[in-house]
């Protein structure tokens, strides 16, 4: 009831609604109306209420909890549930635990905070309280191995379509799924996967944005390669209305994705946000040291499509590069 009551003063931003009319509405008595009022505002909702007018909506709390994720937001499969938490070592750790009880495709975890957040090659993820987005979505898909890069290029095309909705500003994808904004890292998105050859049993997209970072938050090794979204913009940016976005588009793209439509759309957006083509970059697979090579292409299959220094083509489906000066 709380989270419909709370449906209904966000509905209702410009007046009051009457303990009465919502007392009708869902059968209760006024005094348990006034209960679930005096909740949300130790939940630092911000609520006016006058006699004889009723109840408004004057501010929410600057947190991501289900009611504020899920209000307004008309997504087929993601988000059905929204997992949610203060602190958590990681949204992906957490994700795959649920995946060992019971879990529909496209549920999420979100928490203000992550103690032991994870980036690819067991690099650490700064998670500061409130200042950034930490999400994982798990999802079911009835796809095989071998198409598991194509998720990971929407996933990131998703992402920057949604920041770039957001921001009006012009980002960048760095192959496989980070985003950059004038070139500073701004999101990376590590994708887990739970399967055998033929099928996936689960895949956890986690998706980590810098939203209201400081620059001192990035510590030195970080300050020059990643940025924020509230550095880059100047103002402090609102993390739910991201997070909407981010499902909403994102929830598109998956459901396209699973009605088997072909993936040449999609690419021809997500080459359109790559500027590698043609460039010299180092790219490196696993631990191993990083290697030479230029970009000739990206695959059907998501497979980055390179000519290695000594004139060999090869594709790789994952690894990290990084441009080289010419
Ligand atoms: C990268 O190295 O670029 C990937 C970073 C992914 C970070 C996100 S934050 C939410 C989710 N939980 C984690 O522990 N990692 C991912």
């Amino acid at each position: 009831m709380k989270e419909s009551i709370l449906g209904y003063l966000k509905g209702n931003k410009e007046g009051y609604l009457s303990g009465e009319y919502l007392s009708n509405i869902f059968g209760v008595t006024r005094a348990a109306i006034w209960k679930v009022i005096k909740h949300l505002e130790e939940e630092g909702y911000i609520i006016e209420s006058k006699t004889k007018l009723g109840y408004k909506l004057v501010a929410s709390p600057d947190c991501l909890n289900p009611y504020e994720i899920k209000a307004g937001l008309k997504t087929k499969r993601l988000a059905k549930k929204v997992h949610y938490f203060q602190e958590v070592n990681s949204t992906n750790n957490i994700g795959k635990e649920l995946t060992r009880q019971s879990f529909d495709d496209g549920d999420i975890v979100v928490a203000e905070c992550q103690t032991g957040g994870k980036g690819r090659f067991t690099r650490q993820w700064i998670s500061p309280s409130k200042k950034g987005i930490y999400m994982s979505i798990l999802l079911k898909p009835q796809i095989s191995y071998e198409n598991i890069t194509q998720m990971t290029l929407f996933s990131a095309l998703a992402v920057c379509e949604a920041l770039e909705e957001h921001t009006q500003m012009e980002l960048e994808i760095k192959w496989p799924n980070d985003i950059l904004c004038n070139q500073k890292k701004i999101c990376g998105i590590l994708t887990e996967i739970s399967g055998e050859v033929d099928k996936i049993n689960y895949a956890i997209v986690g998706i980590g944005i810098n939203i209201n970072l400081d620059e001192g938050d990035f510590g030195e090794e970080l300050k020059d390669k990643a940025t924020s979204l509230k550095i880059e913009t100047g103002c402090v940016q609102n993390r739910v209305t991201i997070i909407q976005k981010i499902l909403t588009v994102f929830d598109k793209y998956y459901d396209n994705y699973l009605s088997g439509a072909t993936f040449e759309e999609i690419l021809i957006k997500y080459k359109r946000k790559l500027t590698i083509i043609n460039k010299i970059i180092e790219i490196r697979i696993h631990h191993n040291a990083p290697v030479k090579a230029m970009v000739l292409d990206i695959k059907d299959n998501g497979a980055l499509k390179v000519q290695m220094e000594d004139g060999q083509i090869k594709e790789f489906l994952s690894g990290e590069i990084s441009l080289k000066k010419e």
